[in-house]
């Protein structure tokens, strides 16, 4: 019998004290009530409502569309459906970076009418004072540096960030900063693994990785990915545990062909 904590509920507090204790945090993606459904019922710690809802639900080459009633509408659907994990929705692009007022006006929004439990930004200096309006008002704050998609044409590429000094130098005091204004986690995307683990021993908050090593205390993929139902997307960080693209196509194939036949529905199958 495993003598690690069993948490009810997660609370930022939750994570803060499985990284004192050594115990892995899980992070999965999800947008809607269906899935959420099973990625709470299967243990995952933590659910980010990600604006990577842009590229996997609506279809967008990139995040920057998706818009503040669009997150909430997929963080109210996930919110309906948990039990247990902490949901973590993320301010979409031009909702907090012009000023700190506005970013407080938006994170208030999520969390009047999502029911989301914390919020998510992108960046580390430049966004401080955003951070710390939102901290003030009670609400918790989850950091993600390194790859920030919604950056995507200021870097013009999605390869691996912070790989030169003066980058991952910058990185590092980030993360310190958001720990000591008051965040309680931080997402690090796409940066060497040694970096992460000098930033995750750095810090007293937890690290969440994507493709950030294993030297984090947690690690976050989108849902969509993991379980194979996007497959075009193929970075080194991603395992894929199902091929839900092959079994979902075969299935509707069959089904097609079902129908085509007469095959579906059968006497069984009907009133
Ligand atoms: O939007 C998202 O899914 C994210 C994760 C990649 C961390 O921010």
């Amino acid at each position: 019998m495993s003598n690690k904590k069993q948490y009810k509920r997660i609370t930022v507090k939750s994570l803060v004290e499985m990284k004192a204790t050594g115990e892995k945090i899980s992070m999965l993606t999800a947008y809607d009530y269906t899935m959420a459904k099973i990625v709470d019922g299967a243990g995952v710690d933590v659910i980010l409502v990600g604006d990577s809802a842009s590229n996997v639900m609506a279809g967008h080459e990139t995040t920057l569309p998706i818009t503040l009633d669009q997150m909430i509408y997929h963080a109210s659907s996930v919110v309906r459906a948990i039990e247990r994990s902490l949901v973590v929705v993320d301010l979409p692009f031009g909702t907090y970076q012009s000023d700190s007022k506005e970013a407080l006006r938006s994170a208030i929004r999520i969390m009047k009418e999502s029911g989301g439990h914390a919020v998510k930004l992108e960046g580390g200096k430049e966004i401080k004072d955003s951070i710390k309006k939102i901290l003030n008002a009670g609400i918790p704050v989850m950091g993600h540096l390194g790859l920030t998609p919604q950056s995507i044409y200021k870097f013009g590429t999605y390869t691996v960030r912070a790989k030169e000094e003066e980058e991952a130098e910058q990185l590092l005091l980030d993360a310190k900063m958001l720990e000591r204004i008051g965040c309680f986690a931080i997402v690090l995307e796409k940066i060497p693994a040694k970096l992460a683990k000098q930033v995750a021993e750095s810090i007293s908050i937890p690290v969440i990785g994507i493709g950030a090593g294993a030297d984090v205390d947690g690690q976050v993929l989108v849902l969509h990915d993991m379980i194979g139902m996007t497959h075009e997307f193929n970075p080194r960080f991603l395992r894929r545990y199902m091929n839900l693209y092959e079994t979902m196509t075969k299935s509707i194939g069959k089904y097609v062909s079902d129908v085509k036949s007469s095959d579906f529905p059968n006497a069984e199958e009907q009133y």
